[in-house]
């Protein structure tokens, strides 16, 4: 039914011009162009060059859902990044160390020499002009020389972030005996991870008695939690058990290596995979231009978008 109001308005009209005012103000906090992803995170726009050859190279859900957390109150409230000290691991394209150094972090990213590069243009690029500390980044590749290049008398982080760091690969022993490193007294350790094997949930059990952990958030099936320091007596379960598999798992590696192999290959195919579909529906619905339509609203279903206060 249409009630006439005053000023010939009609209730119709107003609905209409209500929605579509509303679309106007609609804005993805993402979309995706080959080889690069803008995100709007913090009222900053963020461009990551990415590229499908290596791990490192591509975006991960976990980074996302982490970077979308520590926009909400909630997420500033349980992780507060400002003026601490912030070390990444495992920080691929630079999305969510970023968003850290947006934050107002003293910010260290790290991950594997062939990573850095791209990984460091992404961090200058968008950090440039707006960073509160300059963002640094340094080559770490986990379990290998950790007291030789980050000494326990030299480096204490307040936060150590970890986004997706746990898929299918041969260091998840490594991993952990990092994230141990870095863990000290009045140190906050944040994991967020998609849970996509069995070997993710055995990582996690390990993870909880590794350290005091609790599960803060799960956003689009990423799990987030927060963990602190355990003294070497209260993980003594964990201990015998990162040193039993050293022992235990020599018989073992070469038979579960190909299956490693084999579950690594489907995960960056999956990735891949999807990637070509958002790419391809992308080209369809959207066209070249950078920006968001209300065409392009209409079709956020076909392409990776997220709002960054969900
Ligand atoms: C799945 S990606 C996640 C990247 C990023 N954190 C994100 O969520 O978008 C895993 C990251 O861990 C890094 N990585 C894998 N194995 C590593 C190792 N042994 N030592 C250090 N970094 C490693 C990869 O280079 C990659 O950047």
């Amino acid at each position: 039914m249409s009630i006439t109001l005053s000023g010939g308005l009609d209730q119709d009209f107003l609905e209409t011009s209500a929605q579509l005012a509303s679309l106007k103000a609609w804005k993805p906090n993402m979309y995706y162009i080959p080889n690069r992803e803008i995100h709007y995170y913090l009222g900053h726009k963020i461009t990551i060059e990415e590229s499908i050859d290596s791990y490192g190279a591509m975006i991960w859900p976990a980074a996302v859902a982490l970077c979308k957390f520590l926009e909400t109150p909630e997420g500033q409230q349980q992780i507060n990044l400002l003026d601490k000290s912030v070390l990444e691991i495992g920080a691929g394209t630079g999305l969510l160390s970023i968003v850290a150094t947006l934050l107002g972090a003293k910010l260290t990213a790290t991950d594997l020499p062939e990573i850095l590069s791209n990984l460091t243009c992404n961090l200058n690029r968008n950090t440039r002009q707006v960073h509160r500390h300059e963002p640094q980044v340094m080559a770490l590749s986990w379990g290998h020389e950790l007291e030789e290049t980050f000494p326990h008398s030299t480096y204490h982080y307040d936060y150590v972030l970890a986004a997706d760091v746990v898929y299918h690969h041969g260091f998840l022993t490594e991993l952990l005996v990092t994230m141990r490193h870095f863990s000290q007294p009045g140190t906050t350790l944040i994991w967020a991870n998609k849970i996509r094997y069995p070997s993710d949930l055995i990582f996690a059990e390990n993870f909880e008695k590794a350290f005091h952990a609790t599960l803060i958030a799960e956003l689009d099936e990423v799990r987030i939690y927060k963990a602190t320091y355990k003294s070497p007596g209260e993980s003594k379960a964990v201990n015998r058990t990162i040193k039993e598999k050293g022992v235990e798992d020599k018989g073992k590696e070469d038979e579960e290596e190909d299956e490693k192999n084999k579950a690594c290959e489907n995960c960056k195919n999956d990735m891949m995979m999807e990637k070509k579909k958002e790419e391809h529906n992308h080209r369809e619905h959207q066209g070249d231009s950078e920006h968001q339509t209300l065409a392009g609203a209409a079709i956020q279903g076909a392409i990776k978008i997220s709002h960054g206060n969900m």
